[in-house]
Parts: structure tokens; C-alpha cells; sequence
């Protein structure tokens, strides 16, 4: 089956680590056929949150945030990668996000962490799965945690060991079962609500 995945990222720094993750992200999903689509906050740029997508009349939001919300909308599912400040997610990355609401709905998302450190941003990545909750995306069970990430991949999110590799393609295969099994249910009976 052919996917849509939307994968997000919402770190402003200049020397933003996370990139390598997304790109890592980005370039299996592609392996594996599916149809990707980069929401970088530092590229869609909206700012501090003033109206949500559906907050505008229709055909009167940003175009940049109209071209997200059609993407998020015909996405079969989403990967949030997020490092870790202060225990928690990245405020570009909930910023990002909370422009939309029920454009998401339905659809499952898989969560990457990351941190410089040991601890891969696992204390982020369980915030991340209430906020996502929140927001209409059940979560898959797994978490894909990358620790030290400035070791574990290049500048251009190539992995510097093969189990990266591995424990990837799991976390994928998870995440597509869900895709599938959703799609699946929203073709055949819509969306309670
Ligand atoms: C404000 C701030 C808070 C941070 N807090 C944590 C933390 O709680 N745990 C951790 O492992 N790393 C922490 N770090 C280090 C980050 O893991 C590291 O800077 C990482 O590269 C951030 O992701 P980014 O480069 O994509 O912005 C923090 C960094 C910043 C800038």
C-alpha cells in the first residue's frame, strides 16, 4: 500500500541537531515508498500562534499554512521527531502543530526523540504522546529514542550503526500497520466525528 506520511520538526537554533533525525526519517519512509512531506517549522515559518488554521474564513489563511493543512488532511499518518528542553517538547515543534486541530484526526503518529545526551529525549517523547492524544493521533507503542545523536548520524542523517537501522525498520512497520488498519476504517465507515 502506498503511504503519506508527514514528518514534523519544530527546532528554530541555528546549530539544530534534530535535522539529522528528520532526514534520517525522511529517507526511509522514501525507501519504503512512501510519499513524504517535510513539516519543518523553521521553514513554514507561521510564527507565535495567533489563529488556528480554521480560525481564518476559508480560502483566507496564510498559503503556506493552507499547503500544510491540505498535506496533514490527505496524510495517512505522521512521524514527530522531538528533542528534549527542560524534560519536555520543543515549544517550535507544539507551535507548529497546534495551528491545526482536526485535520489531524484519525490518522496515527509515531514519535522520534532524540538529545545530544544519553537519554534520547525519552522524557520529551512521553510528553509528546499526551499532546498528541490530545490533537486526535493515537500513538503507536513504540517510541524510536536516538541517543547522542551527534554520533549516531551525519549532517546528513546517515546512520554511523547498522542497529539504527534495524530497530528503524520495526518502528516503521508498526507505524504502516496502523496506517493501513486506519485508512482501512475511515475508507469503509468515515469518522464518528
Ligand atoms: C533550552 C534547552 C534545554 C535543553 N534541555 C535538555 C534536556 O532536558 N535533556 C536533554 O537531554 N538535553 C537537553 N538539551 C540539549 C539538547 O538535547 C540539544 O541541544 C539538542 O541538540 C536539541 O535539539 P535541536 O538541536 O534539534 O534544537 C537542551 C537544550 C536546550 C537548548
Amino acid at each position: 500500500m502506498a503511504f503519506k506520511t508527514v514528518v514534523f520538526y519544530g527546532s528554530y537554533r541555528r546549530d539544530r541537531n534534530g535535522i539529522r533525525a528528520a532526514k534520517f526519517l525522511l529517507e526511509h519512509l522514501t525507501q519504503r515508498g512512501h510519499t513524504t512531506v517535510f513539516a519543518d517549522a523553521m521553514e513554514y515559518d507561521f510564527g507565535l500562534l495567533d489563529r488556528m488554521y480554521k480560525e481564518h474564513e476559508p480560502g483566507q489563511a496564510p498559503a503556506k499554512m493552507e499547503e500544510l493543512a491540505e498535506h496533514i488532511r490527505t496524510a495517512d499518518g505522521f512521524v514527530v521527531v522531538t528533542g528534549e528542553y527542560n524534560h519536555s517538547i520543543l515549544p517550535g515543534l507544539s507551535n507548529l502543530m497546534d495551528h491545526f486541530l482536526e485535520e489531524y484526526y484519525f490518522r496515527p503518529a509515531g514519535i522520534v526523540s532524540y538529545s545530544v545526551g544519553g537519554f534520547g529525549g525519552v522524557r520529551a517523547a512521553v510528553h509528546l504522546r499526551v499532546f498528541l492524544g490530545e490533537m486526535g493521533m493515537p500513538t503507536i507503542s513504540s517510541m524510536f529514542a536516538i541517543p547522542k545523536i551527534t554520533e549516531a548520524l551525519n549532517a546528513d542523517g546517515e546512520p554511523q550503526d547498522e542497529s539504527l537501522i534495524e530497530r528503524l525498520g520495526s518502528f516503521l512497520d508498526e507505524l504502516e500497520w496502523y496506517e493501513e488498519a486506519l485508512k482501512r476504517q475511515r475508507d469503509e465507515k468515515g469518522k464518528p466525528f
